[in-house]
């Protein structure tokens, strides 16, 4: 694919990933695939912003020469270190002999800690302003969005914001990079959620500063480092990270994420009756198999919704451990202010519901209703589930 215009002398030259299995060696991107945005900013001066993980090098290089020619750069910005963004940063700046890396002051030892390059590394402060001769960049600190010495790069003439991870998704670029009318939308959306919920929620309090922080400049595209580039609508996406970011203080919407996990059924037989009476309100149910279903894919439901129903058994006198280990990896993601309902069989004293105390004491979520049952569940039961379903989705309905 070669280089794209997105204004007169500023183009994407990024490269998209569709063989690595695990973003992070962690979140599945198998069947999504990921793309690392890299831009150039060509005036008198040559910048390129972002690089790319160290993949179909030659490509980039390709594209990057269809532009300028990569022994001309002049300047290599690194809004953020992480190697999916700087992985061939060894190799460009050997290539680009005379460029100067431009970054945050945090960024400084970090280049040298990752890639040994000590000399031409500059820190840049925010609000400084670097002179293109003819375009004109801007840089903005955002630290902890989502590492420390992450920050944003501004092209003033177009009001382009180079945001880094900030706004990024997961999923491919399909051939258009742009969010044009005939952009897959919903699956852009959904993988930004995903990725939202991965990588940047535990940093939704630094999120939302960095959102205030740029809210008085003037932005026409938002060009972040991975997924589309919003050119339409750019404040599409600020106000969906915006309100992803805010469901830190909130625990998300009135709905509800269903986790369920069993061996022999009886769980899961019990889990049809919960959601039955669960749906029965009205309220907006996700559904996943906590042994089937990467935390990649529960994260973003979880995120978005306030309330949790646990349905799984005991095991060897604890919770069922896939349910342990997502309700670890929740915890981790800094997922907080939910609202629980626990339900579960057991097959002689159970466990489960006393380890889960256990872990709600550190999660600090709220545990609203719970209860278990001995083996098979009976008619009876049922009925209790159903009940216990429908109560606990008027809980979270009321709590609007
Ligand atoms: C490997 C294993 C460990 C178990 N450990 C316990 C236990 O420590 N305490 C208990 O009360 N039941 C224990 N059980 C019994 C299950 O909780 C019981 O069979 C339950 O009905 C399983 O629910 P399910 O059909 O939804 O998987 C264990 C079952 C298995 C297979
Ligand atoms: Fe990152
Ligand atoms: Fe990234």
């Amino acid at each position: 694919m070669p280089a794209v215009t997105i204004k007169p002398g500023i183009h994407w030259i990024g490269v998209n990933d569709h063989t690595t299995d695990l973003f992070e060696g962690l979140w599945p991107i198998s069947r999504e695939g990921v793309s690392y945005n890299s831009y150039i900013v060509k005036a008198e001066k040559t910048a390129i912003i972002d690089l790319a993980k160290s993949i179909k090098v030659d490509e980039y290089i390709d594209r990057l020469n269809e532009i300028a020619k990569v022994s001309d750069i002049d300047y290599i910005i690194l809004n953020h270190m992480e190697p999916d963004h700087t992985g061939i940063l060894k190799l460009i700046r050997e290539l680009a002999s005379r460029a100067e890396i431009l970054c945050s002051a945090k960024a400084v030892p970090m280049v040298e800690n990752f890639y040994g390059i000590t000399d031409r590394v500059r820190a840049v402060e925010n609000g400084e302003e670097l002179d293109l001769g003819g375009k004109k960049l801007k840089f903005f600190m955002t630290p902890f969005v989502h590492w420390p010495e992450t920050m944003m790069t501004y092209e003033t003439g177009s009001q382009i914001l180079f945001s880094c991870d900030a706004f990024g998704s997961y999923g491919a670029l399909g051939g258009g990079i742009f969010d044009d009318k005939n952009v897959d939308f919903d699956f852009y959306e959904k993988e930004a959620l995903r990725y939202y919920a991965n990588i940047v929620a535990s940093f939704s309090t630094q999120t939302l500063r960095a959102i205030e922080k740029l809210k008085e400049l003037p932005v026409s595209v938002i060009a972040p480092s991975h997924g589309l580039i919003w050119r339409n609508n750019p404040t599409r996406i600020i106000n969906l990270y915006k309100q992803w970011a805010e469901y830190a203080k909130t625990g998300g919407k009135p709905a509800v994420t269903v986790l369920y996990g069993s061996m022999y059924g009886n769980t899961g037989a019990m889990m049809d009756a919960v959601t039955q009476g669960l749906t029965s309100t009205g309220i907006s149910v996700d559904l996943f198999d906590v042994s089937r279903t990467h935390g990649s894919y529960i994260l973003p439901s979880l995120w978005a919704k306030q309330g949790v129903v646990l349905g799984v058994p005991t095991y060897e006198g604890r919770l069922f451990p896939p349910a342990a280990h997502f309700l670890d990896l929740a915890g981790r993601k800094g997922m907080k202010n939910k609202k629980l309902a626990y339900f579960g069989s057991y097959g002689w004293s159970g466990g489960a519901r006393r380890e889960l105390d256990k872990i709600l004491e550190t999660l600090k979520w709220e545990l609203v209703d719970s209860f278990d049952f001995a083996g098979g569940p009976t008619m009876e039961d049922f009925k209790k589930g159903e009940v216990f379903g429908k109560n606990f989705g008027n809980v979270i309905l009321d709590n609007q």
